[in-house]
C-alpha cells in the first residue's frame, strides 16, 4: 500500500467561513455590499496577516542582523523565517536561493541589470510574449537600449494563448534571454512554462518566469518548472504591499554583481572599493520591509493551511460559474478564452467604454479594474484601448458574481 493512501484526506474548507477571515470584505461601498473582484490587482488581507504586522510593531519591532540584542534577534528570526516559508511554499530546497525584494518589479529589474546587462551585446535579442505585463517588458527594453539589443515578442492567438511553435521558432541564436508570464494578468491564460523552460534549456537560453498571478492561485513547484529565474509579489497573495521574491539558480546568483549598494550587503568596505556578501544578502542592501515580510510569512502559513490545490479547485468552480453568468449579458465579449486559465475575466460590452462600465459597477458596490492593465501590447493585439476585468480569489462568493451580473445589466441599460 502506498504511503499516500494512509494520509487522511483533508476536508474542503468551508469557504464562507474563510471569507469571514477578511474584515475588509464586510464593508459597504456607496451603501452596497462590496463585491471585491480586483484580486489580480491586489488581494485582501486576512485578520491573521493584519494582526501579525500589528503585533510585530507592538511587541517586536527592531532592525534585523545589525544588533545583538534580543529584539533584533527575534526580528531577524521572523524575517528569515518568512524567507524559509516562502521557499517551502514554491518547493525550493534552499531558502538562500530566494532574494527578498520590494516586489516582482524590483526582482525583475534586479535580473535585468545584474544578470542580463553584463551579458548583452549589440544585435542580441530578448524574447518575451505579447501578453506580458509592462514589468516584464520595460526592464528588458531599458537594458537592451544601453547596448543596442532588442526586445521581441512571440505572438498569441485570438483565444489569448501563446503560440508555442512560434515562440520556439523565435528562440534563435540571437536570443540571449527569455521572459514569460506564468499566468496572464489580463487573460488569465496559464502558460506552459515547463515546456517553454525545456526549449530554452535546450538552447542554453536563461528563462525568467513571472509568477505574480500564479503563486496566489495554484500550487507552484519552481524546480519542476525548470526555469532560471522565478519572480512573484507578496501583495497579491494576501501579504502586505512592498514585498516580493526573486528565486534564481544558485550558480546565477553567485555570478551576479550587486545591483544596488548599501548596508548589510557587504563583506568589507574600504574607501577605494568593497567586497560583497554572498547571495541573497548581496542583493538586499539597506533595511528591508521587515514587517511586510513578517506579514507575508503569515500569509504563506495561512494559504498553506487552506491548501493551494483546494484554492485552485475552488477558484476554477467560481470561474466556470462567472463565465457562464457573464455570457448572459447582451453584447458582452470575454477576452481570453483559453481552456487553461486562472479566474481572471477580461470583458468588453458593445457600445460601452470600459471605464464608464467600471464606474457604474463601482456605484453598485462591484470593484473591477478597467484600463489597459499595464499590458499595452496586448491591448494593441486585440485592437482595444481598454477592457474591464473581474479577477476572483478563493474568498469570493457566487453571490459576488451575481452582484456583478445584476450591476452589468443595469449599467448596460444606462449606457445603451
Ligand atoms: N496590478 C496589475 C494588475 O492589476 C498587475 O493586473
Amino acid at each position: 500500500m502506498n504511503s499516500a493512501m494512509h494520509q487522511p484526506i483533508a476536508p474542503a474548507p468551508d469557504w464562507s467561513r474563510v471569507r469571514a477571515d477578511f474584515p475588509l470584505l464586510e464593508r459597504t461601498v456607496y451603501g452596497k455590499p462590496l463585491a471585491y473582484l480586483d484580486n489580480a490587482n491586489t488581494s485582501q488581507k486576512p485578520d491573521c496577516v493584519i494582526e501579525s504586522v500589528a503585533q510585530f510593531f507592538r511587541e517586536r519591532n527592531a532592525n534585523i542582523s545589525r544588533a545583538v540584542h534580543a529584539l533584533s534577534e527575534e526580528a531577524t528570526n521572523l524575517y528569515e523565517g518568512a524567507r524559509s516559508a516562502l521557499a517551502r511554499f514554491v518547493n525550493v530546497q534552499s531558502a538562500q536561493e530566494l532574494v527578498l525584494t520590494s516586489g516582482a518589479t524590483m526582482a525583475t529589474n534586479l535580473v535585468a541589470y545584474s544578470f542580463l546587462l553584463p551579458r548583452l551585446k549589440p544585435g542580441d535579442r530578448v524574447l518575451v510574449t505579447t501578453m506580458e505585463h509592462h514589468a516584464n517588458i520595460v526592464p528588458w527594453q531599458l537594458v537592451c537600449e544601453r547596448v543596442g539589443a532588442t526586445v521581441v515578442a512571440a505572438p498569441i492567438n485570438q483565444r489569448g494563448e501563446l503560440i508555442l511553435e512560434q515562440f520556439i521558432e523565435m528562440l534563435t541564436p540571437e536570443v540571449k534571454f527569455a521572459a514569460v508570464t506564468h499566468v496572464s494578468n489580463v487573460l488569465g491564460t496559464i502558460n506552459p512554462v515547463a515546456e517553454i523552460a525545456r526549449e530554452c534549456r535546450r538552447r542554453d537560453i536563461p528563462l525568467l518566469v513571472d509568477g505574480s498571478q500564479a503563486v496566489p492561485h495554484m500550487p507552484v513547484d519552481v524546480p519542476a518548472i525548470g526555469c532560471d529565474f522565478y519572480v512573484f509579489t507578496g501583495h497579491k497573495m494576501c501579504g502586505p504591499t512592498g514585498t516580493g521574491v526573486l528565486w534564481a539558480r544558485r550558480k546565477w546568483l553567485e555570478a551576479m554583481p550587486p545591483f544596488f549598494g548599501g548596508g548589510d550587503m557587504i563583506r568589507e568596505v574600504r574607501i577605494e572599493s568593497s567586497t560583497f556578501a554572498d547571495p541573497p544578502q548581496r542583493f538586499e542592501a539597506g533595511t528591508p520591509n521587515i514587517a511586510g515580510f513578517v506579514g507575508l510569512g503569515e500569509a504563506v502559513r495561512y494559504l498553506t493551511e487552506l491548501g493551494m490545490d483546494r484554492i485552485s479547485a475552488h477558484e476554477q468552480e467560481l470561474l466556470v460559474y462567472a463565465e457562464e453568468r457573464l455570457r448572459e449579458v447582451p453584447g458582452l465579449r470575454i477576452i481570453g478564452e483559453s481552456p487553461h486559465k486562472a479566474a481572471v475575466i477580461s470583458f468588453l460590452v458593445e457600445g460601452a467604454h470600459a471605464h464608464d462600465l467600471a464606474t457604474l459597477l463601482d456605484l453598485e458596490g462591484v470593484a473591477v479594474r478597467s484600463g489597459h492593465h499595464c499590458a499595452h501590447p496586448l491591448m494593441q493585439f486585440y485592437g482595444v484601448p481598454a477592457t474591464c476585468r473581474a479577477s476572483l480569489a478563493f474568498y469570493n462568493r457566487y453571490e459576488d458574481v451575481d452582484q456583478l451580473v445584476v450591476a452589468l445589466h443595469k449599467a448596460c441599460k444606462l449606457l445603451g
